[in-house]
C-alpha cells in the first residue's frame, strides 16, 4: 500500500495547488491528512474543501479544533489566536461541520496516525527530538506512528532494546524489529529553515518512506495574508520557512 502523507497545510492554498500538480504523477492508494489544515493562512474554504472531497482520511489539528472552540487556545500566541479568530468568522458551515468530525487519531495497516503526539494527543506535545520520545513509543502499539504539528520533519528509530535515536533523512528504510515514528513536516508553513512544503510517500509494502519536497511560488501566500488583515509575521515567515 503507497499513502502519501501530509499535514499542517494551514489554509495555504498556493502549496496546496501545486502539492495536487506534484501527486498526480505520483501512483498511491491512500490520501492522509494529519491534521491542522486550518489556521495562519488566507483560504481556509478553500482548503476545507479540497481535504474534505479528496483526502482518504483526515485527523483533528489542535487549530482545526480551536476554529471550532473544542480545544483551549490559552497557549496560542498572538499570531495563531488572530488567525483563529478571524478563519471562524470565514469557515462556511459546511466546513465547520467537517472539521467537527475529524477524529484525533487512528490505526490502520500496522501504522498509528496522529497530529501532535503518541502521548496524550489532545494536549499537544511536540515530537521534535528523541528527548521524551521513550514515552511517545510507551503510547502506541504498532510498529510504525506518523506526527505533523512541529512542522520540522524527523525520524525517530527505536530498537528493539529500548535504544532511540533520532534522524533527518531525504528516504528511510524501515527494519522489521525496529519502532519508528515519522513527522511528515508542514506542507503549508514549513519551520525547519527551508521554505519548500515537505510531505511524504510510505509505501509498506517496500517498507520504505521518503520525504518530499516542492517549489511554490508563495509571494500570492503572502501577499493574501497582509490584504486579508492577517498578521505580517504570517506572512513573512512563509520566506524564511522558520
Ligand atoms: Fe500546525
Amino acid at each position: 500500500m503507497r499513502y502519501i502523507v501530509f499535514s499542517d497545510l494551514h489554509s495555504n492554498l498556493e502549496a496546496l495547488n501545486q502539492f495536487e500538480k506534484e501527486i498526480s504523477s505520483i501512483p498511491y492508494d491512500r490520501l492522509v491528512c494529519l491534521g491542522d489544515i486550518v489556521g495562519y493562512g488566507a483560504d481556509p474554504n478553500f482548503c476545507v474543501d479540497w481535504v474534505r472531497n479528496n483526502v482518504d482520511f483526515t485527523l483533528a489539528g489542535n487549530h482545526d479544533l480551536a476554529v471550532i472552540k473544542k480545544t483551549d487556545i490559552a497557549y496560542f500566541n498572538d499570531y495563531a489566536i488572530e488567525a483563529c479568530k478571524w478563519t471562524q468568522k470565514i469557515l462556511t458551515a459546511e466546513n465547520r461541520t467537517f472539521l467537527e468530525t475529524l477524529p484525533m487519531d487512528k490505526e490502520e495497516n500496522g501504522v498509528y496516525w496522529v497530529h501532535a503526539s503518541p502521548y496524550q494527543p489532545a494536549r499537544w506535545h511536540y515530537v521534535v527530538s528523541k528527548k521524551d520520545a521513550e514515552k511517545h513509543f510507551r503510547s502506541f502499539d504498532a510498529p510504525v506512528c506518523f506526527v505533523g504539528h512541529s512542522h520540522k520533519p524527523i525520524i525517530l528509530e527505536q530498537k528493539p532494546e529500548g535504544e532511540i535515536n533520532d534522524y533527518v533523512a531525504d528516504l528511510w528504510n524501515i527494519e522489521p524489529e525496529n519502532r519508528y515514528i515519522f513527522n511528515d513536516g508542514s506542507l503549508g508553513q514549513p519551520r525547519d529553515g527551508n521554505t519548500r512544503p515537505m510531505y511524504i510517500l510510505y509505501d509498506s509494502d517496500e517498507r520504505t518512506v521518503e520525504f518530499k519536497r516542492f517549489d511554490y511560488d508563495f509571494t500570492e501566500t503572502q501577499n493574501k495574508i497582509i490584504e486579508n488583515g492577517l498578521p505580517d509575521y504570517l506572512a513573512d515567515r512563509l520566506s524564511r520557512g522558520k
